[in-house]
């Protein structure tokens, strides 16, 4: 499969017979190589419901018929605006026909605020273990540094782990060196960084301080094969 980055925490992965989307912030991440009127998904996972990651599932969903797998409270509100969801939620996992799906902890908020200002209940905000032709990859969402991150890590054969880096909202650089040797990935990736001034790091100089696995800051659209 090809796994990509486009920007703040938008990962796609496109495998023999899904493109998957998980949280496609695209409008309003300036970063992003994606346009929300083209973009492909069979499949949009989200970790919770904050605006910077649903981002433009309404769009993307509904123009290609895709399945939305969110936190429950989400995939209900989801459902209400004509999505077609699954709900889910932390500790459950679900085989589907592009893949497993785990939802774990995240320390977090998450809440959906719509155009008029009224924030919705997003529910518990999560990380996603995605396992497809044998490989794990770990979003690990919006979080702070928690310890059961190294249970994770323990649990599961990770090959390739997205950690936000940006400080203020999630972990910043130091504790996100610590998520990296806890959950002990093949491959760290940093994320949700540059796209607003209050999360701008240096995210080169994160990945060569990653001890264990190989850490890797990627440009936007860059691939990695698994
Ligand atoms: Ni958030
Ligand atoms: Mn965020």
């Amino acid at each position: 499969m090809k796994v990509s980055y486009h920007g703040h925490s938008v990962v796609q992965v496109v495998t023999d017979s899904h493109t998957i989307l998980i949280d496609p912030f695209i409008s309003g991440n300036e970063a992003c190589d994606l346009d929300a009127n083209t973009a492909k998904a069979d499949v949009i996972l989200l970790t919770h419901g904050h605006n910077d990651h649903v981002g433009d599932t309404f769009e993307i969903a509904k123009r290609n018929d895709a399945l939305v797998v969110a936190p429950n409270e989400l995939a209900v509100y989801l459902g209400t605006k004509g999505l077609v969801t699954h709900p889910m939620h932390i500790g459950g996992a679900r085989e589907f026909d592009f893949g497993k799906v785990k939802f774990t902890q995240a320390f977090h908020g998450s809440s959906y605020t719509e155009e008029d200002g009224t924030v919705i209940y997003g529910g518990m905000p999560a990380g996603i273990l995605l396992t497809i032709d044998g490989k794990t990859i770990y979003h690990v969402g919006d979080t702070a540094l928690f310890t059961d991150l190294k249970m994770y890590g323990e649990m599961h054969s990770i090959d390739l782990a997205f950690i936000p880096i940006g400080d203020n909202f999630t972990m910043g650089p130091e504790d996100a060196l610590v998520a990296a040797d806890w959950i002990n990935a093949k491959i760290s990736v940093p994320v949700h960084y540059n796209t607003f001034p209050v999360i701008d790091q240096d995210a080169k100089a994160w990945a060569e301080q990653v001890k264990t696995g190989e850490g890797r800051a990627l440009n936007i659209g860059d691939v990695i094969e698994l």
